[in-house]
């Protein structure tokens, strides 16, 4: 194979999503302004997310990991437009959504919706299920007549679980796996194609976790949803993902296959983010490698220089301190952004 047709079959491999992405986003950028005193000076620059790329493609879960702090709530915030967008792309079933107004978005909306991580707070406490899972309905005009709006609200209910006569009991009555289901129901409401999921089991008990990434991945097949997941809980990422992306500092440091990358991760930070998992095997872990993150996580208000995670890695070199490497696909098909892949 010439260079180049090695090169293309990488790229191949690392981008399933390349013939019809629903989800392409093309160095997006999200950065806050930091500012001081009364007059509100601008004194520097949060880069929250900072030149992030990726394609989701249809009906696959693509995960995002990476340390408190690292963007993955902004980058999910983003990409519904519920967060203003520095620079860059998104598109959404083909259509550029970067820079619509919210009329615009409000036919789009319908079909990106949010997982939220907190099912406590984020159901209204003063309505009963059955008009927290129609709510989206009624707010696009899309009730229909009292007993199709009813039938739709207990079609919901069936798919996710939840018994018809808990319709018209309120959220405290129900237990935290339970009032996710609940919230997954009103997400469906509007037959989305994407689901933003950001921490959506980070908040329950260990038991109920399995229970609701069960049942998304069940929801996932029956009704053929792609998902953008976010956790940082790794065997729940491990469990659910076809790809993951690791972020550190606002930029993505690799993008794989799920089994390529927990079974061999090659950037630094993937290697010591996965090393500090604990493995159930004692003889797997007596005979690990034990690596260590150095250090804590610098502040994104003032990343390092070149490779944000050279302070911290094993295999830190004088390059690394100047010269931020670029996210590239390498020959086993996964993108790699480090200076020692190249
Ligand atoms: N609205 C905002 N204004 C200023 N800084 C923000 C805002 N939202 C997030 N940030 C900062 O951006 C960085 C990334 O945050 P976030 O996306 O929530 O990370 P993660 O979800 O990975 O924990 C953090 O340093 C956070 O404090
Ligand atoms: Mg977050």
């Amino acid at each position: 194979m010439s260079e180049s047709a090695v090169a293309q079959a990488a790229t191949a491999a690392a981008d399933p999503a390349a013939g019809d992405p629903l989800l392409q986003v093309d160095d997006l950028k999200v950065h806050f302004p930091v500012t001081e005193g009364l007059l509100k000076r601008q004194v520097g620059t949060i880069k929250a997310v900072d030149g992030v790329s990726f394609k989701l493609a249809r009906g696959e879960t693509f995960s995002l990991v990476g340390e408190s702090g690292c963007g993955k709530s902004t980058t999910a915030l983003a990409v519904l437009r519920m967060q203003t967008v520095t620079a860059g792309r998104i598109l959404f079933e083909g259509v550029d959504v970067t820079h619509h107004s919210a009329a615009r978005m409000r036919p789009i909306r319908r079909r990106m919706q949010m997982v939220y991580q907190d099912p406590f707070g984020s159901l209204n406490p003063r309505m009963k299920v059955s008009a927290i899972i129609g709510e989206p309905l009624v707010i696009h005009g899309l009730a229909g007549d009292r007993e199709a709006h009813r039938a739709r609200i207990r079609e919901l209910m069936a798919l996710v679980g939840l018994l018809p006569d808990m319709a018209d009991r309120y959220p405290h009555e129900f237990s935290g796996g339970q009032r996710q289901r609940i919230g997954i129901a009103r997400s469906l409401a509007l037959d989305p194609s994407l689901l933003v999921c950001d921490e959506p089991v980070s908040a329950l008990d260990v038991s109920i976790q399995a229970q609701v990434v069960n049942l998304m991945m069940d929801l996932q097949r029956r009704l053929g949803l792609t998902y953008l997941f976010i956790a940082h809980d790794l065997s729940v990422v491990r469990h659910i993902s076809n790809r993951v992306a690791v972020m550190y500092l606002g930029r993505i440091v690799e993008i794989a296959d799920r089994d390529v990358l927990f079974n061999a991760p090659k950037h630094p930070y993937t290697e010591a983010l996965l090393a500090a998992v604990p493995v159930a095997n004692p003889e797997i872990e007596a005979n690990r490698a034990q690596q260590i993150i150095k250090g804590e996580v610098p502040s994104v208000r003032n990343p390092p220089s070149g490779c944000h995670f050279h302070p911290r890695c094993v295999h830190a070199m004088p390059r690394c301190r100047v010269e931020s490497p670029a996210l590239r696909p390498r020959d086993d098909g996964r993108l790699i952004a480090c200076h020692l892949y190249d």
